[in-house]
């Protein structure tokens, strides 16, 4: 259930000149609903200079500290995040969508694994609810972070890094990798390319023990290490990746071109509303939220399967899936945000 609860600031600390950590107090009456798994995010609502706007930001948090937080970075332009940033306070409260996302991993006890995760800028922050949880969980498993920043000045959560660097030495090893500030040796030089991670695989590291691998950070990047992981020889179901932003979300379907007016049926809450569609509406999430649907979204750009329903009937044609597994798709479900009728009888279920 996509649910919004207000919950109040219980603590900001600020990480980085331009990165915060924000801590929510959760009411023991809604724990349960806001326990979450590493890698998973928050929606955040608010209304910013007169318009309701939603953000998604990844907890940094692992479950055992018991504590929800968030990590945001003021990004140049960004209203949320500079609000975050410059002007929420201690005992402010926000609405919080319950923990979504199917990126993460569940850390189980008896498992013994190498896991290597990628990170660039705040896309450390996912990533480090994960390692803190399976280094904590698995006791005999490994990671690698590798971690790219402009300087040493940018990185996040460099004191919760260490602190996981003094307390599991044995098992967990870091490589910064700065590229506007020299280093001593020049594997560690530059930006996260191909490039790099071949120099650091002949060097540094042994890809091919990797078990599992996590990425995060300007899409380029992900992308880049994403293919480079697959050459090593790792499976593409054990290489995972999340996507803060996309720039390739303009993709409009031929089905979205059609001039004719398209009806939709969407169960909600136990209830059905019919909605028309046409070459006007930018999805069949935006058709429904024009006409008064209180579906549930976030990023609207194929990210976050917020906005994921089932197709009861008809046949839609998809733009962006950045989210949802193959499983999930052969098992009918699709992004709304991303979704155009291909003719009228669709019947879409947010009820699943
Ligand atoms: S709203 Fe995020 S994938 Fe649709």
């Amino acid at each position: 259930m996509t649910v919004f609860h207000r919950l109040n600031i219980a603590a900001i600390e600020r990480d980085t000149p331009d990165a915060v950590a924000v801590t929510f107090s959760v009411p023991d009456a809604l724990r349960e609903q806001y326990h979450y798994r590493p890698g998973q995010h928050l929606t955040l609502k608010a209304s910013i200079q007169g318009e309701n706007l939603r953000r998604c930001y990844s907890i940094c948090s692992s479950p055992d500290e018991n504590t929800l937080k968030i990590g945001v970075k003021a990004i140049y332009e960004g209203r949320f995040s500079n609000f975050i940033n410059q002007h929420l306070t201690v005992g402010d409260s926000l609405e919080v969508m319950i923990p979504q996302g199917q990126f993460g991993y569940q850390p189980e006890p008896n498992t013994q694994a190498h896991y290597l995760a990628i990170a660039a800028g705040s896309g450390i922050t996912p990533l480090l609810s994960i390692i803190k949880a399976t280094l904590q969980t698995e006791t005999k498993s490994h990671f690698v972070l590798i971690y790219g920043n402009r300087n040493s000045r940018s990185v996040m959560f460099k004191k919760s890094i260490a602190d996981l660097k003094n307390r599991f030495a044995q098992r967990f090893q870091v490589l910064y990798l700065f590229s506007q500030e020299q280093q001593d040796s020049e594997l560690l030089s530059g930006r996260i390319s191909q490039q790099q991670l071949n120099a650091l695989g002949k060097t540094l590291l042994n890809f091919q023990q990797f078990d599992r691998a996590f990425i995060c950070g300007p899409e380029s990047m992900m992308d880049e290490v994403h293919d480079t992981l697959i050459n090593y020889g790792m499976p593409k179901e054990f290489v995972h990746t999340e996507r803060f932003n996309t720039s390739g979300i303009k993709f409009k379907p031929t089905s979205a071109l059609a001039t004719e007016t398209r009806q939709v049926s969407i169960h909600l809450d136990g209830r059905t509303m019919n909605i028309s569609m046409d070459s006007q509406d930018d999805s069949i999430l935006d058709a429904a939220l024009r006409q008064g649907a209180d579906l549930p979204y976030a990023c609207k750009g194929g990210v976050c399967a917020t906005c994921k329903c089932k197709l009861r009937a008809g046949e839609v044609e998809m733009g962006v899936n950045y989210s949802l597994e193959p499983d999930q798709i052969s098992d009918g479900y699709i992004l709304s945000c991303q979704s155009w009728p291909k003719g009228d009888g669709v019947v879409l279920d947010f009820d699943v």
